[in-house]
C-alpha cells in the first residue's frame, strides 16, 4: 500500500480546527508512512516553492510559506470572502473581487509545485477544503498520475450561488480532476448532482457553460464525525472537573444552556441570543432558572464581515443584559475565547442544553462532541440546526429551523422541561448515531474508496 499524503491549508498545530483532523489522522499517517502538507502560518517578502519538514505532534509536516499579498489574496479574499460565503448562501456576505482568483490559483501552483519532490509512485494524496480546489488540476499538469482525493469539509452551494462564483466552471472542471469527492452530507450530494446534470452537454445547446465531464470522478457522502469516548473520558478528567466546579459555583441550581462556536456569521449566533432573549420574554419563571453560556473564539477577523458579526452580537448580548439582568443575576456569559478541549468536554457535561443552530454547516462537530461528553445516567438533550449536516445523523435531537427563533425559543423550552427518561432515550440513539460516524470510520472509508488495493490499481470496493 501506498504512503498517504493529506493537504490543507492548516496544518497540525495550528488551531484547533486542524487539532481533531490531527488527532484522527495521525495513526492513519503513521501506519503508512505518511505526511502533512500545507501553509505554514509564515508570512515572507519573497516567494517560494520549497516545502520544509518537521515533526509536529508525532506528525511529519511539510510546509510552505507565502507571501503577504499571495496570502490575502487567496485567503481573506477569493477562500473566505468569496467561496465560504458563497457556499454558505451567504452572497448577500460575499465580495466579488474577481482578481483575488489569480493569487488563489498561483497558492494552488505554488503548493503543488512545492509538495512535487516529495511524492513517490504509489502515494495516495488527500486534499482538504475549498482553499485547495484547484490543487490536483495543479499536479496533474506537472505530471502527477497518483490517485487523489479531495473532501469538502463545509457545504456545496445551489446552483444559484455557485454562479455567483467568479470563474466557477473553471473550479468545477478542476473538481473533475480528483479521482473521489467526498462530501459531508446526503444533501451536497444532491446538490452536485444537480449542478453535474445541469452541466451535462445534452442540456447545453445554446448555452454559454461549457460541460464539465466527471465520468472519471467518484462522489459520496462520508459524514465526518468526532471520538465520541474519548469525549466521554475527557469530560471526566481532572482538567475537565475542574472546569465543572468553577461552573457549578457560578451556576448554583441554574440550568446551563451552551453554544460553543467560531465567531462566524454562518454559525447563526444573533438568531441564537434572539431565541434566548425570547425564552425569558416568554417564560418569566425561567429567569434565574437558567444560563447561557456562549463561548465564541474569534474567527478570521481581518475581514470586515466577521467583524460586524462581532459587532452585531457584541449589542444583542448588551441589550440582553440591560433588559434581563439584576443586579444579583445574569441572564448570560459570552466569552470571546478559546478554550482547550478538556475543558469544553466538562462544560459539554455540565450543560442541560448544547445549542448548535448555524444556518449553514457542513457537518457541525460541536453537536458531536456534545453527545459524546453526556452523563449516561443523566444527559443533556441537544439542540440542533435541521441545516447543519449532523441534523442527517442525529435525529433524536430537537431539530430547529434557525431563521425561526420562537421555533428555537420553544425547543429550548422542551428541552429544558424534558423528562429524565425521554433524555435517556434520546440520547443513547445519539450516541449510538455519534459512534457510528466516528471520525476514525470516516477517514477509514474515505481511504478504502481513494486507495488501489489491487494490482489493477482499481480502488478497494
Ligand atoms: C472550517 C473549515 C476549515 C477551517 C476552519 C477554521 O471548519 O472547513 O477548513 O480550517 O473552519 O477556519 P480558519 O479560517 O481559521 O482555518
Amino acid at each position: 500500500m501506498g504512503r498517504l499524503i493529506v493537504v490543507s491549508n492548516r496544518t497540525p498545530g495550528r488551531g484547533p480546527a486542524a487539532g481533531g483532523l490531527a488527532v484522527a489522522l495521525r495513526k492513519t499517517l503513521a501506519e503508512r508512512d505518511g505526511f502533512w502538507f500545507g501553509w505554514s502560518g509564515r508570512l515572507v517578502d519573497a516567494p517560494s516553492n520549497e516545502a520544509a519538514f518537521e515533526d509536529i505532534e508525532g506528525i511529519r509536516v511539510g510546509k510552505i510559506d507565502l507571501t503577504r499579498d499571495d496570502h490575502h489574496a487567496y485567503y481573506a479574499g477569493f477562500s473566505n470572502s468569496i467561496l465560504w460565503p458563497s457556499f454558505h448562501l451567504r452572497l448577500d456576505l460575499a465580495t466579488i473581487e474577481g482578481h483575488w482568483y489569480e493569487g488563489y490559483r498561483r497558492v494552488n501552483t505554488l503548493f503543488a509545485q512545492a509538495l512535487l519532490p516529495h511524492i513517490e509512485e504509489n502515494d495516495v494524496i488527500w486534499v482538504h477544503d475549498y482553499h485547495l480546489i484547484p490543487f490536483a488540476t495543479e499536479l496533474r499538469h506537472l505530471g502527477v498520475r497518483n490517485r487523489i482525493g479531495f473532501y469538502l469539509h463545509i457545504p456545496f452551494p445551489t446552483l444559484d450561488a455557485l454562479y455567483a462564483i467568479p470563474h466557477n466552471t473553471e473550479l468545477m472542471r478542476d473538481l473533475s480532476r480528483y479521482d473521489l469527492i467526498g462530501f459531508q452530507a446526503n444533501r451536497d450530494v444532491s446538490a452536485f448532482a444537480e449542478f453535474a446534470d445541469h452541466q451535462s452537454p445534452s442540456t447545453l445547446s445554446g448555452s454559454p457553460l461549457k460541460s464539465v465531464d466527471f465520468s472519471r470522478t467518484e462522489v459520496a457522502a462520508f459524514p465526518i464525525g468526532s471520538d465520541p469516548e474519548a469525549f466521554a473520558k475527557l469530560a471526566v478528567s481532572p482538567a475537565a472537573t475542574k472546569m465543572v466546579r468553577r461552573m457549578e459555583r457560578a451556576l448554583g441550581d441554574q440550568s446551563l444552556i451552551l453554544g460553543v462556536d467560531r465567531l462566524d456569521y454562518s454559525k447563526g449566533l444573533p438568531q441564537r441570543v434572539e431565541a434566548y432573549e425570547k425564552l425569558l420574554a416568554n417564560n418569566a419563571n425561567l429567569r434565574r432558572q437558567v444560563h447561557l453560556l456562549q463561548v465564541a473564539p474569534p474567527s478570521r477577523d481581518s475581514i470586515k464581515e466577521y467583524q460586524e458579526t462581532s459587532d452585531t452580537l457584541d449589542a444583542m448580548v448588551g441589550r440582553v443584559m440591560g433588559h434581563f439582568a439584576e443586579p444579583d443575576w445574569q441572564p448570560m456569559t459570552y466569552v470571546k475565547r478559546a478554550y482547550g478541549q478538556p475543558s469544553l468536554a466538562g462544560l459539554y457535561r455540565l450543560a442541560h442544553v448544547g445549542l448548535v443552530t448555524p444556518l449553514r454547516d457542513g457537518m457541525n462537530l460541536v453537536a458531536h462532541e456534545y453527545v459524546g461528553s453526556q452523563d449516561p445516567d443523566d444527559p443533556g438533550v441537544l439542540v440542533l440546526s435541521r441545516f447543519a449536516g449532523a441534523a442527517e445523523i442525529f435525529e433524536d435531537a430537537l431539530l430547529v429551523n434557525p431563521f425561526d427563533t420562537d421555533e428555537t425559543a420553544e425547543a429550548l423550552r422542551l428541552a429544558l422541561d424534558m423528562p429524565l427518561d425521554e433524555r435517556r432515550r434520546r440520547w443513547e440513539r445519539l450516541m449510538e448515531a455519534a459512534m457510528a460516524h466516528s471520525v476514525d470510520r470516516w477517514a477509514e472509508s474515505y481511504l478504502a474508496r481513494l486507495t488501489p488495493n489491487g494490482p489493477d490499481g482499481k480502488p478497494a470496493p
